[in-house]
């Protein structure tokens, strides 16, 4: 099963990737994730990367296309594969469509995470992750058990570079600018809206139904 999660910045796609990973057990591809990654290893991708994330913007199409191409065909075997933040423009979605038909493959749902501006800012400032294991924590929605250290590790909380309140704005517009036109592009064939103003659990309850429905009608 191929899977694509849209949303803006913030709106609560990582969180509920991990609960997909969880209870489907497809692979978890990020391209933020990955990106991130990349600039911690010092790779020419990372380097060049670097100043697009830290103002807000994109990373150009041919470099994230090169990037996630080569991730996606070996994830995407056995139970499948959820894409958290790609495609994230026209461009990408369509170089994502060719090569998944290359394969015989294609997207069986893109899940669409809308949720309010004025919610973004605060969910994005207000977050903290594991350096060490990566779990995600917001200091009033999902606080830790301990000051700002990890529940599961203890490593202490870091705050993500591009989580300034000055660049989240910068990431909302390039998110209005960009990405929104794939709702438009995804109505078409495989779109489930999600309501992710909720709570974290309701947002669950919401995507496990759209997938449940996709799956049943799919026989998968
Ligand atoms: P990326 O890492 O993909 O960031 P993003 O899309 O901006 O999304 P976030 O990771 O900020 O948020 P999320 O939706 O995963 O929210 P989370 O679950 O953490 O991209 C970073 C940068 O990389 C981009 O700006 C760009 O430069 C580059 N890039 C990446 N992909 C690219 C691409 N395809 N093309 C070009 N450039 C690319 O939740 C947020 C917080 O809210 C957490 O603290 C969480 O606990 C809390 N929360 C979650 N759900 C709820 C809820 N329902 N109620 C209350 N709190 C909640």
């Amino acid at each position: 099963m191929i899977i694509v999660f849209l949303g803006p910045p913030g709106a609560g796609k990582g969180t509920q990737c991990k609960r997909l990973v969880e209870r489907y057990g497809v692979n978890h591809l990020s391209s933020g994730d990955i990106l991130r990654r990349e600039r911690k290893e010092g790779t020419e991708l990372g380097k060049e990367a670097q100043g697009y994330m830290d103002s807000g913007q994109l990373v150009p199409d041919d470099l994230i296309v090169a990037m996630m191409m080569k991730e996606i065909q070996p994830a995407s075997n056995g139970a499948g594969v959820v894409l958290d933040g790609f495609p994230r423009t026209i461009g990408q979605a369509r170089a994502l469509d060719e090569a998944l038909e290359k394969a015989g493959q294609r997207v069986d749902v893109a899940l669409n995470l809308g949720v309010d501006d004025d919610k973004l800012e605060q969910r994005i400032t207000g977050r903290r992750s594991c350096p060490s294991c990566g779990a995600v924590y917001h200091m009033a929605f999902n606080p830790p058990k301990n000051g700002e250290t990890c529940d599961k590790d203890g490593a202490s909380l870091v705050q993500r570079s591009d989580d300034t309140s000055e660049v989240v704005r910068h990431r909302i517009a390039t998110y209005h600018e960009q990405t929104a036109p794939l709702i438009d592009f995804y109505e078409k064939s495989s779109l489930h809206n999600i309501d992710g103003n909720v709570s974290i659990d309701d947002v669950t309850g919401q995507m496990f139904a759209a997938v449940d429905d996709v799956k049943g009608k799919a026989g998968m």
